[in-house]
């Protein structure tokens, strides 16, 4: 193609968690053709190790990318945290955007006394990508990560809220927003609860009846789309305003499912023959 700026931005996601950044992307670029690939056949990635993690990214990202794409968003913290440098220099010189800075970015301004307390999967807290990216936007926060492995069946399942949903949360909730008393100094309870998966958007209710209204919580998709934003425009990718934007949704399994509980992420109705299956 000549002109680089017709082709789409392609999401890539291990489930349907992505779509939530796909939606905030459709709000903020109406304009621009996307792709959407949700790996469910390999969900989850956040139990995964290391190699399993960049080996099935480093696979769905090449198919997309081998679509003829101009911008892969890496729409899943896990993969971002664990793969992005991998991607970056894979398919360079094509521009790689992943939700970890944009996130860090987004908690690290809202916060104002600085404890922040990170939930994603097991692999993202093990990695320390969120930690690190908080420090060297903000050295002196206090950043403590919590695992809430549990959280993405539920999302995926469209168990949104009810007294499971709040049980589970409070399970894994209750050690980090409890004020940590040493004999000298009481640390101050965190006022920010990131959100570092994209699948917990889902239980944003049930997370702030959880930890309280005078706690923000942060997801990472609108910062992200802003990022998006100002990459295309830096590179001059971004699509014509007189164009209305189409988006195309990949999943390795069970369309019918993608589409049932994708319409939760996406917050519109996804017919299953608006999805394809693929295999990778
Ligand atoms: N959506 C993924 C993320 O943002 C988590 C789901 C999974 O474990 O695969 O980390």
């Amino acid at each position: 193609m000549h002109n680089p700026s017709l082709l789409p931005v392609a999401l890539f996601d291990s489930g349907m968690g992505g779509l939530t950044v796909l939606k905030a992307l459709a709000e903020c670029l109406p304009a621009e053709d996307m792709i959407y690939l949700g790996d469910t056949a390999r969900l989850p990635y956040g139990t995964k190790g290391c190699d399993t993690i960049i080996r099935y990214t480093l696979k769905a990202a090449g198919k997309l990318v081998d679509m003829g794409v101009k911008m892969l968003v890496v729409a899943c913290n896990t993969a971002t945290a664990t793969a992005l440098p991998t991607i970056r220099d894979h398919f360079a010189p094509l521009p790689v955007l992943g939700v970890v800075e944009p996130g860090a970015m987004a908690a690290a301004g809202a916060s104002r006394n600085g404890q922040i307390v990170v939930i994603a999967t097991e692999a993202t807290i093990a990695g320390g990508a969120y930690q690190q990216a908080i420090a060297r936007i903000r050295p002196e926060a206090r950043v403590l990560g919590q695992a809430c492995t549990l959280f993405v069946p539920l999302a995926e399942e469209g168990w949104m809220k009810g007294a499971i949903v709040e049980g589970i949360a409070r399970h894994y909730l209750k050690h980090v927003f409890t004020p940590a008393v040493t004999t000298a100094v009481t640390t101050p309870r965190p006022d920010t609860l990131l959100l570092g998966c994209t699948h917990f958007p889902l239980l944003l209710h049930a997370l702030q009846r959880v930890v309280g209204p005078h706690v923000r919580i942060i997801d990472s998709a609108a910062t992200t789309a802003q990022c998006v934003k100002e990459e295309l425009t830096r590179r001059a990718l971004l699509r014509n305003a007189g164009h209305t934007g189409v988006s195309r949704f990949l999943t390795t399994d069970n369309c019918a499912r993608f589409a049932r509980t994708g319409s939760l992420f996406l917050g519109r109705p996804l017919k299953p023959d608006e999805v394809d299956l693929i295999d990778l």
